[in-house]
């Protein structure tokens, strides 16, 4: 088994937090470990909670075509959250479930190495890049850390509330497929 496959099947077993309690199923990730590029959202909605994986609801429908705008697909890129199980009504994930959550997401991204991160969304953000992260001030922007390159955009549910902030992050994106190219081709 992978390390990646070991950490999923302990992670399945978590009781941490209290959100052990309402949750479905446990939403540990998905996509390619080989991929330089993570995404990491805030945490699993109704349909994630339902199915096991995370975007598969409204928002990431948005989400895939998002990655399609940088050429890319789920097979391409590794997707999680920040907490691995839904919040009850959706609600933002509490400091202290983030926190409970927080040694399974430190432990893919050191089995991951990845060479990007994309916090989707400000609970992301403030968990990943700093906890003042202002989303709307600070999208697109790069935080390089360890020799990891961080950059937060739009959670793609506030761009279906909001089609208004789309074209900023059709920007952003294109950011990070130029980033992509450009570690790509000093390998
Ligand atoms: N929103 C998130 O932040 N993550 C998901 O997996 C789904 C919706």
């Amino acid at each position: 088994m992978s390390d990646m496959e070991t950490l999923k099947q302990q992670c399945l077993q978590c009781e941490n937090c209290g959100l052990a309690e309402t949750r479905t199923n446990v939403v540990f990730g998905v996509g390619n470990p080989e991929s330089p590029l993570v995404f990491v959202g805030e945490g699993p909605g109704e349909q994630e909670d339902l199915q096991g994986e995370p975007f598969v609801g409204p928002a990431g429908q948005l989400l895939d075509i998002m990655l399609e705008i940088i050429g890319l697909d789920r097979s391409k890129a590794y997707i999680c959250n920040i907490v691995k199980c839904r919040p009850p009504k959706n609600r933002d994930p509490y400091p202290e479930e983030r926190e409970a959550c927080k040694l399974w997401l430190d432990r893919q991204l050191e089995i991951l190495s990845p060479r990007i991160i994309v916090c989707l969304g400000r609970i992301a953000a403030i968990s990943l890049i700093d906890p003042e992260f202002r989303i709307t001030r600070q999208h697109g922007q790069w935080f390089s850390r360890n020799g990891i390159e961080y950059t937060a955009i739009y959670h793609p549910a506030a761009l279906l509330r909001d089609a208004g902030k789309r074209p900023e992050t059709f920007v952003d994106l294109k950011e990070i497929r130029r980033k992509l190219d450009a570690i790509a081709s000093d390998k």
